[in-house]
């Protein structure tokens, strides 16, 4: 099946992965890019920073330094002794001490830093002021401006945190030679670098909170597309729950029209089977009933005349003996062949009685010899419960199985009598079984019929009052054979009610 329980499992885990992976990529990304873009910030925050700072000292520069009142805190500058316009004093007797950019930005950068805690700084790998020698990163940073970098920016931890460092370089102008040139630099070197330090924290704080708020926005996506995934699996199963209940329906139709059509053809059959037995039967009972009549009297007489002459006749010899033995066994056999002529016409009404079954079928044996050739095998539980039928007219019926299983097996073989009881039912089955010759299909379809016979002595009555008598009291007989293993006739009967129910 297409949409069987696995598959829509397979698929809805399918999709959850997918679902995962796309919402998790998505939160990746945008996580990445929130963090790349306050990098972003905080290097423009740097650039305004060190743009601020060039400025001021460009400015400075303009007017070749700037004097200003020497105090406590900005003394003059030592490194600048060599000038001899250091200090001045005003027309009104005020001191002046000058100060140069590098001064300037310095003692700004050290006494006014940002808000954020910028830290600037100018620094040289060959400082005038030794206060201005380069720091770890710095020295790095210079190295690589000489190399010809025009901006070295760098993420640096400065006393454990995280740092957006970012330097430029200053170059050697021909007006810096009047201070620097006797330090042997000439135009064009690196004199040293600016450089500014952000610290990243409050960048990475609002960043943070940027990202919580993606990764809860992506997570709620999630939840809700799962949510969708779920309602769409049950109802993918529930469709298939009824697409199969569907197909189960239809399957059960089918099955329960071929059980009806196969039920009503079987019925049309045992209709015609009846109707052609009733008809022959009718047919039937008109001639055998006036000659069954007809000849039961002058059987009757030779009977007697039989038993007659053996007893008047006990020294005869052997020859007449046999002969006389022979007349009696041809007249029971054409008393019986009247009897069944007359049972198949008519049967009598049975009169119902509970009978052991055991000892029906005994006494049924003890009536007939089985040729000796034939074993005979009993097996019969003794937990039997007894028949309600008439015993007399099941005897008769049984007699004539035995005798047919005999004749049957002309070459010895085996009887089996079996008894089953199917409880449910109410009923037992007697199975009589032989190893003969068995039959073809075609000859057990007819064998109820009347005037079917296979046997060269017989008038096809048998099985006819066979049939009769069980179905008289209640029950039925069905025949199964195969040709050459033998076959079985299956009596069933109704049961007697166990004791203290009313029957
Ligand atoms: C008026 C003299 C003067 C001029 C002109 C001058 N400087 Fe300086 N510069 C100094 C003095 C003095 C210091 C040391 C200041 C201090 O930190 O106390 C200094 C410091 C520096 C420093 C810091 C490193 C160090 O050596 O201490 C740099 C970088 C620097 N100057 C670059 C320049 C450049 C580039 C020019 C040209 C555009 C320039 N200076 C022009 C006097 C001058």
């Amino acid at each position: 099946m297409l949409h069987d329980a696995p598959a829509i499992r397979r698929n809805v885990l399918a999709a959850t992965l997918a679902w995962s992976a796309i919402v998790g990529g998505s939160l990746g990304w945008g996580m990445y890019g929130i963090s790349q873009e306050s990098l972003k910030l905080a290097q423009y925050e740097a650039n305004a920073y060190i743009d601020k700072d060039i400025a001021f000292r460009n400015w400075a520069t303009a007017h070749g330094g700037v004097y200003v009142p020497p105090s406590e805190v900005t003394p003059p500058n030592p490194y600048l002794s060599f000038m001899p316009d250091r200090d001045v004093t005003t027309t009104n007797g005020k001191h002046l001490t000058l100060m140069n950019p590098a001064y300037m930005l310095r003692e700004m950068q050290s006494r006014f830093s940002g808000p954020l805690g910028e830290k600037g700084r100018i620094t040289s790998l060959k400082p005038l002021n030794p206060g201005n020698a380069p720091d770890a990163w710095e020295r790095g940073a210079l190295l690589r401006l000489e190399q010809g970098a025009k901006e070295v920016s760098e993420i640096s931890d400065i006393d454990g945190v995280a740092h957006l460092r970012t330097m430029r370089p200053f170059g050697v102008e021909p007006g810096c030679l009047k201070c620097h040139g006797q330090q042997g630099y000439k135009v064009g070197e690196i004199r040293g670098g600016i450089d500014v330090a952000i610290s990243l924290a409050p960048f990475r704080d609002i960043a943070g909170r940027a990202q919580f708020k993606l990764a809860t926005g992506h997570g709620v996506v999630w939840c809700v597309g799962l949510l969708f995934l779920g309602v769409f699996a049950r109802r993918a199963q529930q469709r298939q729950t009824e697409r199969a209940l569907a197909d189960e329906a239809i399957r059960q139709l089918n099955e329960d029209l071929e059980n009806k059509v196969r039920e009503r053809t079987q019925q049309l059959l045992a209709a015609q089977e009846a109707l052609v037995r009733k008809e022959k039967l009718a047919m039937l009972g008109q001639v055998a009933g006036n000659v069954g009549h007809e000849l039961r009297n002058p059987l009757g007489v030779m009977s007697n005349a039989v038993f007659f002459l053996q007893t008047v006749l006990p020294q005869a010899d052997d020859i007449v003996k046999e002969y006389l033995n022979i007349i009696r066994n041809e007249v029971a056999v054409s008393e019986r062949i009247v009897a069944d002529l007359l049972d198949a016409v008519h049967t009598r009404e049975p009169s119902a009685e509970t009978v052991n079954v055991r000892e029906l079928i005994e006494q049924t044996l003890r009536k007939y010899t089985v040729a000796p050739s034939v074993s005979v095998q009993l097996n019969i539980p003794a937990t039997l419960p007894p028949l309600r039928v008439d015993a007399l007219q099941i005897q008769q019926a049984l007699r004539n199985l035995l005798s047919n299983a005999v004749d049957a097996m002309p070459d010895g073989g085996t009887l089996e009598i079996a008894a089953l009881e199917n409880r449910s039912a109410g009923t037992i089955t007697i199975h009589v079984r032989d190893t003969g010759t068995g039959m073809t299909s075609p000859v057990q379809a007819q064998l109820f019929q009347p005037l079917f016979t296979t046997k060269a002595r017989g008038i096809g009555l048998g099985l006819v009052v066979v049939k009769n008598l069980i179905q008289a009291n209640g029950g039925n007989v069905q025949v199964e054979s195969e040709v050459g293993k033998g076959s079985v006739f299956s009596v069933t009967l109704p049961s007697a009610p166990p004791a203290g129910e009313t029957p």
